[in-house]
């Protein structure tokens, strides 16, 4: 007997009917504020069968290839975790020189490869873009996890997973994003995926880091307010959501532009002095120096909640397109 009979969420059997067999997740722009409302119930329901039962054979007999071209810890190991506490196995690739992919050639016949041999690839790549080529030629689905400076449409739904868990809603929130807006990916898609929602969003940045004109361009179009600050200062006792970045080094062309801006917003107890009670800081981690040690205590520091959110979503994410939620 399946241990989840009882769920609306988890059924027993695969239905190739579902709304999300079979297909890829690419970009947050494949969502409507349905669909997530729909994938944060499956998730709710991931983390009560985790806290209840720990691991269960939704997936079992599946397999999951971690295709990953960069580094990673939390991404990768989540994706492992969720489908190992499904049941299901992970063939983990994290060794890949990705120096003789030109042109996404090689990509395409590593992922068509692997899906001889797997049930459904998550795919992590250096360059903006690959997850959809990959996509395009794979006949199974592909979970993109994190294309370049692109997008990181996991890392968004988990985020937007972990604001509705803290703060219980979206409409009427001013979401502050702060760091690296230009080479970060969860901003990308988290701005995107939030421009579903009544928010208000600020961009906090220095000037060489400032959010793509693509994105704000998307976001601008959807209604949503959006302003550019180079300092945090005026802005933070109106946030309620304050998204930490980390500069991403490894993006830059220039080292010395690297040296410009790297430290230059640090969050520590004193400078939240001026922020709500009622609100949280996020980050997708891994930190360097942007948010001190010391505010870790801080109950509105979500980022270690935010990481295990991180959990569920993906267990949720990895059963819809395999047909079984
Ligand atoms: C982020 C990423 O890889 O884009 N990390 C993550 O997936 N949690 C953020 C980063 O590397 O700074």
């Amino acid at each position: 007997m399946p241990t989840n009979s009882s769920s609306p969420y988890l059924p027993f059997g695969e239905n190739k009917n579902a709304a999300w067999y079979g297909k890829d997740i690419v970009s947050v722009k494949q969502f409507k504020r349905e669909d997530l409302e729909y994938i944060f119930g499956v998730a709710h329901e991931m983390r009560g069968m985790v806290e209840r039962v720990g691991t269960f054979d939704l997936l079992k007999g599946k397999i999951l290839a971690n295709l990953f071209y960069e580094p990673s810890t939390r991404t990768s190991s989540s994706f492992t975790a969720a489908m190992e506490r499904l049941g299901g196995s992970v063939i983990p690739i994290n060794e890949v020189k990705y120096s003789s992919v030109t042109k996404g050639e090689t990509l395409t016949d590593t992922v068509r490869t692997l899906e001889c041999y797997t049930d459904v690839i998550a795919l992590r790549h250096p360059e903006t873009g690959s997850a959809a080529i990959a996509a395009k030629v794979m006949k199974k689905p592909l979970i993109n996890a994190g294309d370049g400076a692109g997008e990181h449409p996991t890392q968004a739904l988990l985020d937007a997973f972990t604001i509705k868990a803290e703060l219980e809603h979206f409409d009427g929130l001013t979401v502050t994003m702060l760091g690296d807006l230009k080479y970060g990916r969860t901003v990308h898609s988290l701005a995107r995926l939030l421009s579903l929602f009544d928010v208000k969003l600020n961009y906090v940045s220095p000037d060489i880091l400032k959010m793509p004109k693509e994105v704000v361009d998307e976001v601008g179009a959807k209604g949503i307010v959006q302003s550019e600050f180079s300092s945090l200062e005026k802005i933070l006792p109106e946030t309620d959501v304050l998204y930490v970045t980390r500069v991403q080094k490894e993006r830059f062309e220039n080292a010395d532009d690297y040296e410009k801006v790297k430290g230059v917003y640090v969050i520590n107890p004193d400078i939240m002095k001026s922020a709500k009670q009622k609100m949280i800081v996020m980050h997708p981690l891994p930190r360097v120096t942007e948010i001190s040690m010391d505010f870790d205590d801080d109950p509105r520091a979500a980022y270690f909640r935010q990481m295990e959110y991180g959990l569920y979503v993906r267990m949720a994410l990895l059963a819809m397109v395999l047909g079984k939620a």
